[in-house]
Parts: structure tokens; sequence; C-alpha cells
């Protein structure tokens, strides 16, 4: 049973900083793939998402960078917007949560369901900075972590040894706005009793999408439910939000996850006035299907909290089906925004122009569907020349290049009836199925499939041989090749948009439904004149490659730079400690490996007093060689002390390089030797 519409929305970004490949890979590639392909059978398609732009992250960043909540997301919802556009993210509407509209959508939204009587009220005591007049969320407390005394644990997780923590378990918690020590105040709060909602969430999801519902999906949401739900606020003491519509409520905002998923609704609403559509026949009638494509953070309040709202609503339907991903790391390290471990959409699309597509495949094919996946740029550039330019791009070029070649770009007479053909009604078909149940790296194996039959078709007939004594066969090879490129034309739209644009031209075709592709017994006439040949993917070289990997090494350099903490002074001496100590100039006269002691060399150094021996544990820093001759600092008068059986006299004064090898303190010029210093 499938509807004639569908009401498809995509995880709203976080304007708190731009996208990367991990939300590419796991939401929004495949909820375009999913809409085009769905406009292409002929359904009512609303694809909708737009900038998430309330919650605490926000407010955070904008106080770091000193600047308004506003200004932060007035900057990231433009870079997000436009990276998605630039990379054929086919939205329908795109807009953002501080609009008037999802203002307004939201307060009614919350309206209904007080005025249904279907919040409790529960007053609870909260942090509060009384200086700076504030509640604090939990993110807003700083304190020792009571778990691994790290002394910069948030009030909702310590970030050292990643402990789940709430406020109260903070040792010395202090509110980050004004430093000062923050006291519990009451609040009043309204709260949604999801307990309320076990039994239907049962019966709709556990039972009745058993089999339909991924499986990282459904189990998820059962052990949620075996555990039991719990009353949940939906309003915050924050002023960075949507206001809570009562008179009673100065000072709070709706949780962002209570206006957040609503502006899936508010958005379509913004899309449907300006394009003379129901919003209603969308969200609020069985004939439509409404799919959530999110990554797996965001499963309970897609499959609990939101559908737990729209019931209490009691006008919507609820979800048929939240596909959601898994992740994907970069380089087999978790992808992280705060360390840029990332590669960012805005920047491949400028680093990499004209080859949205190549993204969009390499993603598609590593889309973390049902683990966790790996993107590496060596896969990127192996997916880019072997399958795009080598098969894909290949069979397109011969088709087109032998056709002009022989027959001044018309296409010749050939078979209709060739069994061949039917690999294009299979990869069609396929595809439809393979999309249907949301595996979109099957689906594209299935395109990628039809260009490999057609190289391994033209490869075994070889009309360019033919032609000279059997032209008849070389025509017919050349019919069912412009086929299969035809459909290849045809089929790469929902995975490779702008590849599948170039290629109609080329072919000088439209755009068929996917009913046509299925149905119509040929795609391109015998007689039709085509385009010249244009080129489609070309080869990445290994130069870009190790550009981008050095690109990643240099973000893993400077964290480790901004994170080398000096440690602390130690406890204060007087000049006359000081004044015992010997420090002189001296230089490595002979150095040498002591046996079976990997860490150690043994110098004979001239310290202008006398010539003595010093073992020093260099030796993963230098080769012995490297230090004959070098001009040191000797602590002279440091008591002896047998290092491996060997007398050491004296201490060479070492330091460390950021990446962790020593140095010798030297003077910056030669000095003589014995030398004091101070
Ligand atoms: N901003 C959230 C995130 O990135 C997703 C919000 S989805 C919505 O995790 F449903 F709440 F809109
Ligand atoms: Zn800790």
């Amino acid at each position: 049973m499938r509807s004639e519409r569908k009401m498809i929305t995509a995880a709203l970004p976080y304007a708190n900083g731009p996208v990367h490949i991990g939300h590419l890979a796991g939401v929004y590639i495949p909820a375009d793939v999913y809409a085009r392909f769905q406009r292409r059978s002929g359904k009512d398609v609303a694809f909708i998402c737009g900038s998430d732009e309330h919650g605490i992250p926000i407010t955070i960043r904008a106080k770091k960078e000193g600047v308004t909540p506003q200004n932060i997301v007035d900057k990231y919802h433009e870079i997000i917007k436009k990276s998605f556009a630039d990379l054929g993210i086919s939205f329908d509407e795109y807009s953002r949560t501080t609009s008037t509209k999802h203002h307004e959508v939201s307060q009614d939204f919350f309206k209904t369901l007080y005025n249904k009587g279907k919040f409790t009220e529960e007053v609870s005591e909260q942090y509060f900075d009384e200086q700076a007049g504030e509640f604090l969320a939990d993110r807003y407390i700083v304190g020792t972590c009571p778990n691994c005394g790290n002394d910069g644990a948030y009030g909702d997780q310590c970030e050292k040894c990643g402990t789940t923590l709430s406020p109260s378990e903070l040792l010395n918690p202090k509110s980050m706005l004004s430093g000062n020590v923050p006291v519990l105040k009451e609040t009043k709060n309204w709260y949604l009793p999801l307990n309320d909602y076990e039994d239907f969430l049962n019966e709709w999801i556990i039972e009745g999408h058993k089999d339909d519902w991924k499986p990282n999906v459904y189990g998820q949401v059962k052990s949620w439910l075996n555990d039991g739900l719990k009353p949940r606020a939906m309003t915050r003491d924050l002023n960075w939000g949507v206001p809570v519509p009562l008179p009673d409520a100065e000072g709070k905002v709706l949780y962002v996850w209570f206006d957040a998923p609503i502006g899936y609704i508010s958005f379509t609403q913004e899309w449907a006035e300006k394009n003379g559509k129901n919003w209603k026949d969308y969200w609020q009638n069985e004939n439509s299907d409404l799919i959530h494509f999110i990554g797996k953070d965001n499963i309970v309040f897609h499959c609990i909290i939101f559908p737990a709202m729209m019931k209490a609503h009691g006008e919507y339907m609820m979800p048929t089906n939240v596909p959601a991903f898994e992740f994907l790391n970069l380089e087999n390290d978790k992808i992280s925004t705060s360390r840029n471990w990332a590669v960012w959409a805005h920047e491949y699309v400028e680093e990499f122009p004209g080859q949205q597509d190549v993204l969009r495949y390499t993603l598609l094919a590593s889309a973390p569907e049902t683990k966790d996946n790996n993107f590496t740029w060596k896969d990127f550039q192996t997916k880019n020349n072997s399958e795009l330019v080598g098969i894909f791009g290949n069979f397109i070029n011969r088709v087109a290049v032998l056709i002009h070649k022989y027959y001044d770009g018309v296409v010749p007479q050939g078979d209709e009836n060739a069994p061949e053909l039917l690999e294009i009604k299979k990869a069609a078909n396929e595809i439809e199925n393979f999309l249907e149940h949301f595996e979109f790296r099957n689906a594209l194996s299935s395109m990628m499939n039809l260009a490999r039959f057609g190289n391994q078709f033209l490869q075994i007939e070889e009309p360019w041989k033919t032609i000279k004594d059997n032209p008849e066969k070389a025509a017919n090879s050349l019919f069912i090749a412009a086929q299969i490129a035809a459909g290849l034309a045809q089929i790469s739209e929902p995975f490779m948009p702008f590849s599948s644009e170039k290629l109609l031209k080329m072919f000088n075709i439209s755009q068929l439904s996917w009913k046509e592709i299925e149905s119509e017994k040929i795609l391109i006439k015998t007689g039709h004149q085509i385009n010249p040949a244009e080129l489609l993917f070309s080869k990445i070289e290994d130069e870009t490659i190790e550009f981008q990997i050095q690109k990643l090494e240099n973000t893993k350099q400077s964290n480790k730079k901004t994170n080398l903490k000096a440690s602390p002074m130690k406890d204060e001496i007087q000049f006359d400690d000081f004044t015992k100590i010997d420090l002189r100039t001296a230089t490595i006269l002979t150095a040498e490996k002591v046996e079976k002691a990997d860490k150690l060399l043994k110098f004979t150094v001239d310290t202008g007093v006398d010539v003595r021996t010093v073992v020093s544990g260099v030796a993963e820093s230098f080769t012995p060689e490297e230090c004959i001759g070098k001009q040191v600092m000797i602590l002279l008068n440091l008591a002896p002390r047998k290092i491996r059986g060997i007398e050491s006299q004296g201490m060479l004064l070492l330091t460390t390089k950021p990446d962790g090898k020593l140095a010798f303190v030297t003077p910056d010029e030669t000095v003589e030797n014995g030398v004091e210093i101070g």
C-alpha cells in the first residue's frame, strides 16, 4: 500500500557550524536521492528542511565569539543553505526556526496541547546565577568531575572521561556566565508525560513496524520502551528560543526539541502558501506518507517524543518510516566539529568545482546504512578513477564518440527486441525496489552494474572492428549501446543529478518518469541526432588527494599545539637557592649507545673544568653522530649517580619539541666551555 503523496523531511541541521560529509552521507544525500526518485515515480512530493536555530550550543558559540545568537545563526544558515543548493539537494523548502511563521506555528501547537490538558506542571530546583539573573542550562555549569577529577567538566558531561553527569553531581559547581557559585532556585515548567504514550508507542511501532522499519531504529525504540518513559520538560528557563505562549511563563522558551520538529510542519506551511498547496494534505491525511531522514542520535526524538506530541495534538498522522543512519568516520577517526576533523561541504564545493556528483557518489557508496562506515580520501580517489571515470564515463564516452565517428552522430538501426535491452528495465526495477526499502548502496550498485554491462557489451561486440566486414552488426551493437547510455542518463538522476543533466543534453533526450523507463520499448530512436561527447568525470591525481590528507593532518598538529598545556609553576624559591646551581656551557666530545638500554646515550663532555662522563636519555631523539661537537649546557654540581652501571657526572639540559622529540638547550652563539650561566 503506497501513498501518492510523500512528505519527506531531513533533520534540521543546527545553525552553529557548517555541514560536513557525515551529515551529507547520513541524512541529506540519501534523503535527496529518495525525494528525487519519488518525484520521478510521479508522487506528489514535499521535501522539507531548514536550519535549527535555537538551543544551547548556539548560545554557547555566540558567547565564545562575543556576538549574539542571531549573528551566529544568520551566518551559518546562509553557509548551510548554500552548500545544500550547491550539492544539488533538492529541498522544496529550506527555511529556519527563527522565522516568524515558525514561532507562530510552534506556539499554536504548544497552546493546543496546553488547552487539551496534555501537559503537567512541575516545580523543580534548578541552578540559578544570581548575578546574571538567569537560570543555568546544564552546559553553563562547570565544575570538577566526580569520576576523573577534571576541573573543566560540564553540568551535562565530562568531556575528558566521557561520563554523563547532572549538574548536582559536579563538585564545586560554577556558573559560566559570572564565575560565581550558582544557587538552587525553584522554577515551574511544563512536561509532556511520555509514560502516558507507552501503550500507544508499543502498539504502533513495536507491534506495527517490526518488519518494515530498519532494525537499528526498531531496536533503539524497543530498548527505550523497555526501560520505561518519563515525563520530559517541554519548556526551559532560557532567553533564546520560541517564547512560551502563556502569561506566567516569562523568561521561558519552548524546549528546542519541541520546536525543532514542528519546523517540518511550519516550513511545509510556508512552502504550501507560496505554491498554492494545502499543507494539511501532507500532514493530516491518510493518503500521505511521512518519512523522516535522520542520524541515529535523533531516533528518540523522531520515534518517541515528536510522535507523542503529534498524538497529543490529535490531528496528525504518524510517520510511515524513520530511516535513521549510523555515523560516518573520516580516515578511521570520529568526525569532530570542535577538533576540525571533517570534510566541510562548502570547502569541498570550492576545492572540487563541478565535481558534486563525485562526492554524492562516493558518499552514497559508503553510506552508513546499517553500521558506522568510513570515508577515506584514497577511497574517494579510487571510486572516482576506477568507477566513475573507468566504467561509467568510459562507457558513455565510447558510445558517443563511436556514433559520431561512424554515423555522424545519428543513432543507427538495430534490433528493438534485443535481450540486452532488458538490462535497462532490470536496473530501473531494482533501483525502485531498493529505494523503497532505503537500501541506497544497493540501488547505486544497480546503476553502476548497468554501466559495467554496457562496457562489457562493447568489449565483446567490438563495433570498431565489425564495422569493416559486418556493418549491420556494428550498427546493431551501437544501437543497443545507445539504449544503455540513454538508460543511464535516465536512472542516474536521483544519485548524480548534475551528470544526468549533462547526459540528457548529450544524447539530446528528455527526462522520462520511472514508469516510462520501465515500459518504453526503446529510449532513443534510430535516426535520432545526438550531440558531441562531453566530459563527465576526470581523473583525480595523487597530489589532489595528498593535499587533502595533509590538510587533515595539519588540523591534528594544530590541535596538539593548542592542547599542549604548560605544567603549573613550581613552588617559589629564593635567589640563594638559584645560586646553588652550577650551570655551565660544555661541548660533547664523544657519544655512544649504552648496551641494552634503548633510550640512553653515554657522552664524554668538555666542561671547561674537566672532561667527564654523562649518561642521558636522548637515544630516541638523536643518533650518537648527531650529538658529537654540539655545544650544550650542563648542570655541573649535580651529585653523581650510577645509571646502568655507568657513573653519570652531571646532567645535560634538554627541552621537548611539539613533536615529542627532545632538543638540547644551547647558547645561540658558540661560547667558551665552562662559562657560568646565570
Ligand atoms: N538539530 C538537530 C541535530 O542536528 C536535529 C533536529 S531535527 C528536528 O541533531 F526534528 F528536531 F528538527
Ligand atoms: Zn571526568
